[in-house]
């Protein structure tokens, strides 16, 4: 059986102080930061090859025996070189697709250290890789291309409630929305990972300062900290659960954790009451889990880790 007990606490994935962040072009006349097609491309291809070598790197790193030494069950490796196999394809349809603006792949540090923090980890990337293919939609232009990310994204929804659902023995789904993640917000839970990239990427370091919420229980209050000297105090969480996102203003340090969230949710700090964009985002993000169980009873205690069974 495996324990969430040796698991690294992914919940507080943080923007690292290594990064890059795809430029960002400012709408001077509407305040808000927009990005063009190529560069939502360029950030899934991004996002692509670090979930490649994520799921290819586990693979060689433990065989057959060590998964099940671990408490996976004996399908879970077979199925896990799929999706290294699949994850790979979307990073030859997207090398494809961008031709000569096609990043390259980087290399990575990944925290885990056994096949059962493989899998942990594994459930928040697909999550994230899930919620950065909801929130870039919005930015695609070209037909063929919305239709290709459509059925990535389908099948990195597939690969998330399949981690989630029979292998962590969790919720393999948030509820009826998956959470859309900023353009920014979804590079920064990516680039924590990134050590080093070609410097034909063109990267330039900025992703957002880390973001840290303790004590996450569902209706209570909760301590925030951000990296990078952030002031908290006075600011506001945004909280994105789903389609919902409510704020909550940081007071004493704290805030009250909304009771509407649910499954994988993700918080921002921000510097606005009403908008959560990359524009007002100044600290994240921090992954939030609250499962809940078959008979729809909500666990009010949000976890960082993940992988206890609640089936
Ligand atoms: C997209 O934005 C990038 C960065 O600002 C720019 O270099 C590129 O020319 C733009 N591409 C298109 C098609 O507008
Ligand atoms: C699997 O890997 C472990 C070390 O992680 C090693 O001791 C064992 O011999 C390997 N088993 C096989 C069948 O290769
Ligand atoms: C990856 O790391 C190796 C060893 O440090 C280095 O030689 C290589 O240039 C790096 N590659 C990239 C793409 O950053
Ligand atoms: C965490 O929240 C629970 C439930 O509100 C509370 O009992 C506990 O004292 C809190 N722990 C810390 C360290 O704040
Ligand atoms: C935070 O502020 C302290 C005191 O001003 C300073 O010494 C430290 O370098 C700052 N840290 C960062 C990450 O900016
Ligand atoms: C927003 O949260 C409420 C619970 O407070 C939930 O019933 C509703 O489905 C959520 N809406 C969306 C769009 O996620
Ligand atoms: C948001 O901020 C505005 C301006 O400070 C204020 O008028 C409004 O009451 C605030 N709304 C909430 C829900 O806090
Ligand atoms: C633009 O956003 C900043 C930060 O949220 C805000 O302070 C400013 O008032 C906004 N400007 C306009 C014109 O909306």
């Amino acid at each position: 059986m495996k324990t969430s007990s040796s698991i690294i606490v992914y919940a507080s994935l943080v923007g690292a102080a290594f990064g890059f962040v795809i430029p960002q072009a400012r709408d001077s006349s509407s305040n808000s930061t927009t990005y063009n097609e190529t560069q939502i491309l360029q950030l899934a291809l991004t996002l692509e090859h670090l979930e490649s070598a994520f799921f290819s790197g586990a693979l060689t790193a433990f065989n057959d025996t060590d998964f099940t030494d671990d408490g996976l069950p004996v399908w879970a490796r077979g199925r896990f070189s799929e999706i290294a196999s699949q994850e790979q394809s979307h990073v030859q349809l997207l090398t494809s697709t961008l031709g000569s603006n096609a990043v390259q792949a980087c290399n990575y540090s990944f925290p885990y250290t056994s096949p059962a923090s493989f899998a942990a980890l594994a459930q928040v990337l697909s999550g994230v890789g899930v919620s950065a293919y909801a929130g870039g939609a919005q930015y695609l232009t070209t037909k063929q291309y919305i239709t290709n990310a459509a059925a990535i994204l389908s099948t990195e929804a597939r690969h998330a409630a399949w981690i989630a659902g029979p292998v962590n023995k969790g919720n393999p789904w948030s509820g009826p929305y998956d959470t859309p993640l900023t353009v920014g917000s979804a590079y920064s839970l990516g680039a924590q990972f990134i050590t080093s990239c070609p410097s034909f990427n063109q990267l330039s370091v900025k992703a957002f300062p880390s973001l840290t919420l303790s004590n996450t229980t569902l209706g209570q209050p909760s301590s925030v900290t951000a990296g990078n000297n952030v002031t908290v105090e006075g600011q506001y969480v945004a909280f994105f659960s789903g389609l919902n996102t409510t704020f909550v203003q940081v007071s004493n340090g704290q805030v009250v954790i909304p009771s509407n969230s649910m499954g994988t949710s993700y918080a921002v700090l921000t510097n606005s009451n009403g908008t959560a964009t990359d524009d007002t985002i100044t600290a994240g993000v921090a992954v939030l889990q609250f499962p809940y169980g078959s008979g729809g009873d909500l666990e009010t205690n949000g976890r960082m880790e993940m992988a206890e069974a609640m089936m």
